[in-house]
């Protein structure tokens, strides 16, 4: 059986094909194969403003989908080039469906032409959370490659995607065996930060998340201040490593907002005016300019404010998801999402796990996963594989939608 995975939630066009033999959803045995995982990143163009605008993420999306899906299917051996006279009919509904689509619609007519249905079993696809123009793309692009070839969809929750892909080994065999549930999951990227108890696979609860702006985009708008590049999350990490060893001087120090609240919430947005604030008191204006980060000066300056940037963002996330572990007697911490690919912050959450390990003796084991970089920021294996375990919840294209503010768990 073979899968089909669209994810176009935020900024990474991406789409792969998992094959699976059968009985891998008893959960025992994770035996599929990830036979393509295309990406196509719109970095390049949202790196001028420093943030992902919508519209625009939503025309490059039209743009990179048909040749990332060529891409793919080429990769799985399925691309299958057999010119094919199209029914009329179809094309109508077809031309419909892509209505808000033309971009997609004028390079996925040529594309049905020349190539014949793959040999694909389902089509998954993300159809919430993220930018809503963004989700559409992908949703309508399944709802019209279902309708063409009659392949059932099954939709897919982009956070519930970053979850099961820490399940698996690279040889697909399931790593957090019940023994090591229940998990708390942090899911940080630049549209999300949850923090959810997984109880088993499909049981999800969301604990807490993020009332302003996700980790990931207070990395990218302090890195926008600091006048740094976009993404900023790995920028602001590699700068830090650059910074003087020891403990960050007194000045610098930033605000840990909601650090001891009592609830699993969090909240990046006063941080970012904090940073903003220091940054024109410091320097006298902001954002710097590019040039600034290159002075003498400014490396040490902008060095030191990337690692207490970053400290401060980790502290947060941290401390909540400590607690979460503590409240609901936790057996693994699940790392995911774009910022999971931080090393530090990976670091410092294995160093803690240890510490509980130590505190509690055997019976409080708490073990770390996280993905392989190329898996923590979107990619569509991610929803290939959630997609595989939620193969019963198939729903036909003139149903699936696209929802910006899904929620797991509801
Ligand atoms: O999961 P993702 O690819 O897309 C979203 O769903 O948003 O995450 C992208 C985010 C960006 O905000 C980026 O700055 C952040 O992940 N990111 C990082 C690192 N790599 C990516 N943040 C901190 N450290 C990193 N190494
Ligand atoms: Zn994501």
């Amino acid at each position: 059986m073979k899968i089909l995975a669209i994810e176009t939630s935020c900024d990474d066009t991406g789409i792969a094909v998992l094959s699976v033999q059968d009985g891998s959803t008893s959960g025992k045995e994770g035996n599929f194969v990830v036979l393509a995982n295309e990406i196509a990143s719109q970095i390049k163009v949202h790196q001028k403003y420093g943030g992902v605008f919508p519209a625009m993420a939503k025309r490059e999306h039209q743009k990179n989908t048909v040749p990332t899906f060529v891409k793919a299917l080429k990769k799985a051996k399925l691309l299958n080039p057999r010119p094919c006279t199209l029914d009329p009919k179809k094309v109508k509904t077809f031309k419909t469906i892509l209505e808000r689509e033309p971009e997609l619609l004028k390079r996925i007519i040529p594309f049905l032409k020349k190539y014949s249905r793959p040999a694909v079993d389902y089509i998954a696809v993300t159809n919430g959370p993220g930018l809503e123009p963004c989700l559409w793309v992908g949703v309508n692009f399944a709802r019209a490659l279902s309708c063409f070839w009659d392949i059932p969809i099954i939709p897919v929750n982009h956070i519930e995607g970053h979850i099961l892909v820490n399940f698996f080994n690279e040889n697909s065999k399931l790593k957090i065996l019940n023994s090591k549930l229940p998990t708390i999951a942090l899911v940080v990227s630049g549209g999300h930060t949850q923090i959810v108890l997984v109880n088993k696979i499909g049981d999800y609860k969301i604990l807490g998340e993020t009332r302003d702006d996700a980790a990931g985009e207070c990395f990218d708008k302090a890195a926008k201040i600091l006048g740094l590049g976009y993404p900023g999350g790995p920028i602001i990490s590699k700068l830090a490593q650059k910074a003087s060893r020891g403990p960050t001087p007194t000045d610098f120090k930033l605000p840990r907002p909601m650090m001891y609240t009592k609830d699993y919430d969090f909240s990046f947005s006063g941080l970012k005016t904090a940073i903003l604030y220091k940054v024109k008191k410091d320097i006298g204006y902001a954002p710097l300019k590019p040039n600034f980060a290159k002075t003498k000066k400014g490396k040490i300056y902008v060095a030191e404010m990337c690692t207490e940037i970053q400290q401060a963002i980790i502290d947060v996330l941290l401390k909540k998801t400590l607690k979460a572990v503590k409240d609901y007697g936790a057996k693994t911490i699940i790392l995911g999402g774009g910022v999971s690919a931080n090393s530090e912050l990976k670091k410092q959450f294995q160093q803690a796990c240890d510490r509980h390990c130590e505190e509690q003796g055997q019976s409080g084991n708490l073990n770390l996963v996280f993905p392989e970089p190329v898996l923590s920021t979107d990619n569509g294996a991610m929803i290939a594989i959630a997609g595989c375990y939620n193969r019963k919840k198939i729903i036909d294209w003139q149903n699936l939608s696209a929802d910006s503010n899904l929620r797991l768990g509801e």
